[in-house]
């Protein structure tokens, strides 16, 4: 039963944060057609075999390392906005902000009281010993501050073998809803091939771009065959050289308008989301603004087969 003390405690952070929105923002006020409302809701895909379904808009932590107010201020702003919206999918890592991402959404969480409102996709990294593995796995729970999240994923292939018979366990237990692995090496994908025929994963985490295609061809088929969520790390092919520095300040191509992208981040998570081998893309960010920008690519419509091409063929004529 839900406390009316939380209720009120919680209606309040949230009015409270609302209001200082603006503010705590702060670098360019989202023009009115570019600001989410319920009408427009972020599109949802459903988790394969299961009656839930997600929005296909999350948000990556890989940089989430923050400390004191002024660095968490913006993160806790990200999260307000993505519940505000509908978005939900929150991709971390035992390892991710140097070990502290977990830490800094757990207390992002307990002050919005948001806990129920995120679906909090956590990875553990290779353990030496199956103790190990477990001792990982707790850890998480303890930064995050939950004793059970909706997934648990093996971070790298390596010593999966240790680490996913555990997983299985923490599943039967009720303390993930779903597992898998993930991987950003091409050099993996025979592997992540193999494991996807063999073990009943629920989930992978790859990476998917329009400058990185390469899942495109067998994993997201084979993923959707075998009734597996797909979740998109790295979709502007990660924080450094990717999409941003080849577009520079180039105008957005004419066809943009045609599918409501009003940016080359929307692009770009557009050209993602329209395969629908994909459930969700999780681009990473610190800034709110981005964050708003970025769940603008779960709204309108997608790219079909053929503004796919175009959108290839500008990315490859700039050298990507
Ligand atoms: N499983 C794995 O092994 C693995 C490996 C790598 C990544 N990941 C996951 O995938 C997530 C995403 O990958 P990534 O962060 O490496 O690369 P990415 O999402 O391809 O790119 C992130 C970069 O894009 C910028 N950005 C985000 N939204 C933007 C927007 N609307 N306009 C302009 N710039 C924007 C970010 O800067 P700002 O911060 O300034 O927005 C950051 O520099 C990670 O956070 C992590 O959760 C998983």
């Amino acid at each position: 039963m839900t406390d009316p003390r939380s209720t009120t405690r919680r209606d309040a952070i949230k009015l409270g944060l609302l209001a200082g929105a603006g503010l705590a923002v702060g670098r360019r006020v989202p023009l009115l057609g570019e600001m989410p409302t319920r009408a427009q809701e972020i599109l949802t895909r459903p988790i394969p075999g299961t009656d839930e379904r997600l929005p296909v808009v999350g948000v990556g932590t890989n940089q989430w390392g923050a400390r004191g107010e002024e660095e968490i201020a913006p993160l806790r702003e990200i999260v307000r906005s993505m519940t505000e919206h509908g978005a939900r999918f929150i991709d971390t890592a035992r390892i991710y902000g140097r070990g502290r991402a977990e830490e800094v959404i757990g207390q992002i969480l307990r002050e919005l009281d948001a806990h129920d409102d995120v679906f909090i996709a956590t990875k553990v990294p290779t353990p030496e010993t199956r103790d190990a593995g477990v001792v990982s796995l707790e850890a998480c729970m303890t930064a995050l501050g939950v004793d059970r999240v909706a997934a648990l994923r093996v971070h790298f292939l390596d010593g999966v073998e240790i680490l996913l018979p555990i997983l299985r366990e923490w599943k039967e237990a009720g303390r993930a809803r779903y597992i898998g692995v993930t991987t950003m090496s091409e050099e993996q994908y025979p592997e992540l091939e193999r494991l996807i025929r063999e073990e009943s994963l629920d989930t992978i985490e790859i990476d998917y771009s329009v400058l990185d295609r390469a899942v495109a061809e067998r994993i997201l088929p084979l993923a959707a065959d075998h009734g597996l969520s797909v979740v998109v790390a790295r979709p502007f092919a990660g924080r450094r050289g990717g999409v941003f520095s080849l577009v520079g300040d180039r105008p957005l191509p004419d066809f943009a308008s045609e599918i409501g992208a009003t940016s080359w981040a929307q692009l770009c998570l557009k050209y993602i989301i329209a395969n629908p081998a994909v459930t969700v893309v999780i681009p990473g960010t610190d800034d709110p603004e981005h964050m708003i920008d970025n769940m603008g690519a779960g709204r309108g419509e997608l790219p079909d087969a053929d503004l796919r091409r175009r959108i290839e063929g500008i990315f490859d004529e700039l050298g990507g």
